[in-house]
């Protein structure tokens, strides 16, 4: 296992799933963790992440120095090497201006953590401060026109590091960089996989959970279904599911859910009808938090009052992913972290009386889809975009009634289908339509029409933090407008969002 100290890094995670992509277990533990805490994770290598602050600051967040002799390598990327070269007695300056882009970093030997690399190649720069001049113990590795000591090891120990990041794709070869640290200098080996992943999970949540019943709540995305499939693994028919059918739901989604769902787990399911209920909640309000709210509140409500039906259930099963447990802030390591609650299901609150379990908590979404396939589920679940939790009332702006729902199911089982048959719904992260409260003038046949608008929304990311819409072939496009036209009554307009995320959202509400 490698660990790596977060010292407020965007790109902590990044660092994370690069190693893992190494099939070597990685995780992001605070950076002011414990020599003693970092004994018990037991890493073959420590890696430093960077940071915004500087480390001559007061304040500036610090690692236990004594990190640096327990004899485990350690990596320091940026703000990481600043700090290592400070322990050390080496000295760190600002430099005039901001380096942030490519550079081309010159190496001094091709050996070690640079086995393999030519003697010259492209990095990613960004930061303020840098590496002045290196302690005595230490010797400079690589260097840029601005940048002399870009790379540095110690003399002895296995302390390395670097001020560039070999963890994201504009350093092409910090894959081989990192690969070098994980494999050659920890000397890992390798063979992490999700398969072994899958058989560990299942026997903890057996042994775990003995005799007693878990309620695990479905949605049809591919977290929710993946947490099923490991637990229906683990202790089948004692796995309760519950489906809240609010009827927000895509065309034909509630029946696809239950169709699947009946074909690979042989187990309760329990379909809530709150379709009505949800519409009550829903009647009269325009305003898109509040919609969110509501919906929020019925959900808990239909939830809690199924869940009071299952009545031996001890346990609460959900699709917490890594993500949702750092960016909640929780201490990461240690079992005292207080989780936040997982978006997907509403957010069930305490009161419920269940322990959790989230055979998740350790993955990132792309190793969630493998493992799906990894359990059997098939690839069209696996690769399913996502869908938010308040689903089609996001995308039906204003108030919203069975009504316009019908005209927005209609027009978004077209886009999708549209999107399928191009062969780009895999390339495309999310692909949807969405109902304006537009109304405009057309013309069909010869009478005139006046009929509201639709919003055709597809986006490409990786993260769904930055968004950007996806550059669609015309004939596409085309397409999609001429069929909701001519198939979907009370739409006489479609228009193409070209809106980035930030300043956009993704959803329109
Ligand atoms: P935005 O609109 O914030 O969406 O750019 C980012 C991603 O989150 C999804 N989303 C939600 N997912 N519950 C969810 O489970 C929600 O309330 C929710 N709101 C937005 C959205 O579809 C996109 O993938």
């Amino acid at each position: 296992k490698i660990l790596v100290l977060d010292f407020g890094s965007q790109y902590a995670q990044l660092i994370a799933r690069r190693v893992r992509e190494q099939n070597v277990y990685c995780e992001i533990v605070r950076h002011d963790i414990s020599v003693e805490r970092i004994a018990a994770h037991n890493p073959r290598g420590i890696i430093l992440s960077g940071g915004p602050s500087s480390v001559y600051e007061d304040g500036a967040p610090q690692c236990d120095p004594g990190l640096f002799s327990m004899g485990i390598p350690v990596l320091g990327i940026c703000y990481g090497m600043q700090l290592m070269c400070q322990a050390f007695g080496g000295s760190v300056k600002n430099t005039s201006h901001r380096e942030y882009g490519h550079a081309k970093i010159r190496i001094a030997a091709n050996e070690d953590l640079f086995g393999g690399l030519p003697s010259e190649t492209d990095v990613w720069m960004s930061h303020g401060d840098q590496v002045a001049n290196v302690a005595d113990s230490f010797e400079p590795l690589a260097h840029t026109s601005t940048c002399p000591i870009a790379a540095m090891r110690h003399k002895e120990l296995p302390l390395y590091a670097m001020q560039f990041h070999p963890e994201v794709t504009h350093t092409p070869l910090g894959f081989q960089i990192l690969r070098n640290f994980v494999i050659a200098i920890c000397e890992c080996e390798g063979l992490w996989k999700l398969h072994d992943f899958a058989q560990q999970t299942i026997a903890e949540i057996r042994e775990r959970v003995g005799n007693d019943r878990v309620i695990c709540g479905l949605s049809g995305g591919v977290d929710s279904s993946v947490v099923a499939a490991l637990l229906y693994q683990a202790i089948g028919p004692q796995l309760s599911c519950i489906l809240v059918d609010n009827g927000l739901l895509r065309k034909q989604e509630a029946e696809s859910v239950i169709s699947e769902f009946t074909k690979h787990f042989k187990t309760d399911l329990h379909v809530v009808a709150g379709k009505d209920a949800f519409l009550e909640q829903l009647a009269g309000i325009e305003e898109p938090q509040e919609k969110r709210r509501r919906i929020g509140y019925q959900f808990v409500e239909c939830f809690k009052a199924e869940a009071r039906k299952i009545k031996d259930a001890k346990y609460l099963a959900q699709g917490t992913l890594y993500p949702d447990v750092i960016e909640s802030g929780a201490a990461i390591d240690g079992p005292a972290a207080t989780i936040k609650l997982h978006h997907n299901v509403g957010g069930l609150p305490k009161e419920l009386g269940f322990e959790l379990i989230e055979p998740l908590r350790d993955l990132f979404k792309d190793e969630v889809r493998k493992l799906g396939l990894e359990l059997g589920l098939p690839e069209d679940l696996v690769w399913r975009h996502p869908f938010p939790g308040p689903g089609l009332a996001v995308r039906c702006l204003g108030e919203v009634t069975d009504e316009k729902l019908a005209v927005l199911r209609e027009a978004d089982s077209i886009v999708v289908s549209e999107i399928k048959a191009a062969g780009l719904y895999r390339s495309t992260s999310q692909a949807f339509a969405v109902l304006l409260p537009v109304q405009s003038v057309g013309v069909m046949g010869d009478a005139r029409t006046y009929e509201n608008a639709v919003a055709v929304r597809c986006v490409n990311t990786d993260d769904f933090m930055t968004a950007t819409w996806s550059d669609l072939p015309y004939e596409v496009l085309a397409r999609i407008s001429t069929r909701i036209i001519n198939e979907v009554k009370g739409v006489n307009r479609v228009c193409y969002d070209i809106s980035t995320k930030p300043p956009a959202t993704i959803e329109w509400e």
